[in-house]
């Protein structure tokens, strides 16, 4: 078994619905075949709600786009000679995009996640006919030994922990010496970035009841998203700066192939993830590339320059 306890890496025993700790006895439910080493709902729990209306959203197989394993490439340099055949854990998988890709490239993938998003990601994966290991859990107390995979990677998640520096930090541990790690999409604390409506509203929107904040987004896109495309198409700004005045997230022209229903669903799932998730918690490169040299991570390389981006490989 490749899981231990998270709170005392306590070696586990399997009873038929249980995972229970050899040191510490805590015990571990194990519902829908997926080990739960945190409560089922939780401080994550808007992802899981946003991960069951958009379960496909941005999957590559559903939306018929290479969105997602273009991020891979493109945001951590990893392809598919890097991950076949090795253990890769997936952390904050959501519903499972970037799993998929990694196990299309043949990768034994271990997909984890804070919130029953999970779920979502298991169904995805299995109707694919992919085979993937799925666990609910907290990325700053993984229930992995150390040094247990060979690739660890992380895309879009650490900003929405509490300690998104120790969530780093557990990633170093878990991968193996001379294993692969792989950052992207994580927010960048910067001046510029700082400067979004979404950190003027979030005191209030966090703290709306889900369901109704979805309702609340639903109806804001649906005004915004209409002048955020005329804006882009016909008076030419720039993303960033149309983001900004309408805040109404908009991929038109800045992801390829994107088709009107993707453009539409997309900005719906993007605005509600800016407005809905209970942290936010930036980083600088700087704090990045420091914590990488504590993990004892080398060869660190920024694979772009535009936001956080990282590759590196442990010490052997
Ligand atoms: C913006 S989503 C990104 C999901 C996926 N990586 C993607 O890019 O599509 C952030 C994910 O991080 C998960 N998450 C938040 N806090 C976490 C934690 N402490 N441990 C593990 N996952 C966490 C959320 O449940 C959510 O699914
Ligand atoms: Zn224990």
């Amino acid at each position: 078994m490749i899981y231990c306890c998270p709170k005392d890496r306590g070696a586990l025993s399997q009873t038929e619905s249980n995972l229970v700790c050899e040191r510490c006895s805590s015990k571990y439910e194990i519902i829908n075949g997926i080990p739960r080493f945190v409560a089922m709902e939780n401080y994550s729990s808007s992802f899981g709600f946003e991960w069951k209306q958009f379960s496909k959203t941005q999957l590559d197989s559903a939306s018929m786009m290479s969105q997602s394993m273009d991020r891979i490439t493109g945001g951590m340099g990893w392809y598919a000679e890097d991950v076949k055949g090795k253990l890769v854990l997936d952390v904050g998988c959501g519903s499972g995009r970037f799993s998929e890709v990694i196990a299309k490239w043949g990768g034994r993938v271990v997909s984890l996640d804070y919130s029953v998003a999970i779920d979502e990601a298991k169904k995805n994966l299995n109707n694919l006919g992919l085979n993937a290991d799925f666990v609910q859990g907290d990325a700053l107390s993984l229930p992995f030994p150390d040094n247990t995979f060979d690739a660890v990677f992380s895309i879009g998640v650490l900003q929405h922990t509490a300690d998104p520096l120790l969530a780093l930090r557990e990633m170093c541990r878990v991968l193996r010496p001379g294993g692969l790690i792989g950052l992207h999409g994580i927010y960048e604390r910067t001046l510029k970035k700082s400067i979004h409506p979404k950190y003027l509203f979030r005191p209030i929107t966090t703290r709306i009841p889900t369901e109704t904040l979805f309702k609340i987004v639903k109806a804001w896109v649906g005004f915004s998203l209409p002048i955020s495309r005329f804006m882009r198409k016909k008076l030419k700004l720039r993303q960033g700066l149309v983001e900004r005045i309408m805040s109404v997230a908009n991929y038109e022209g800045a992801v390829p192939g994107i088709g009107d229903s993707n453009v539409y669903e997309w900005a719906l799932l993007d605005t509600f993830d800016w407005y809905s998730p209970a942290y936010d918690n930036p980083l600088t490169k700087k704090e990045v590339e420091d914590a990488l040299a504590v993990g004892k991570i080398d060869k660190v390389i920024e694979v772009d320059p535009h936001g956080i981006n990282y590759k590196g490989y442990k010490q052997k």
